[in-house]
């Protein structure tokens, strides 16, 4: 049987986002100095804020500037920029405040055994 030339080209396959856990470590190692914890994962910071025994993850680079949110200060469930003081909620990556005009990227977390693992997106 002959196919015809345009049935025997496939279409390209949308690509498909992936999800790897990125292992962080564990929670005692990562917040024995305070609540904030930066961290480079192939070449993404990321940021990490513990909040009682919740850990949540944002890009760590300030969308306002180049500086890193884990060097903040945490409120409630702000982190304040080193910066300017802008201001991000750590559950949502929600800018609170000005100079502030665009929220952070969120990362989801899990925690398991002690140990902390970032959801990274990998293209397949
Ligand atoms: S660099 Fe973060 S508020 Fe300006």
């Amino acid at each position: 049987m002959m196919i015809k030339e345009a049935e025997s080209v496939r279409e390209p396959q949308a690509r498909e986002e992936v999800i790897r856990w990125y292992r962080a470590g564990e929670v005692g190692a990562l917040f024995a100095a305070g609540d904030c914890h930066g961290l480079d994962v192939d070449g993404l910071r990321i940021g990490l804020f513990k909040v009682d025994e919740t850990v949540y993850a944002l890009d760590d680079i300030c969308t306002h500037g180049n500086a890193l949110l884990s060097d903040g200060e945490m409120d409630g469930h702000g982190i304040e920029c080193p910066l300017h003081a802008g201001l991000f909620d750590v559950r949502n990556g929600r800018a609170m405040c000005t100079p502030l005009t665009r929220d952070a990227r969120c990362h989801a977390v899990k925690v398991e055994a002690g140990v902390v693992y970032i959801a990274t997106p990998e293209q397949s």
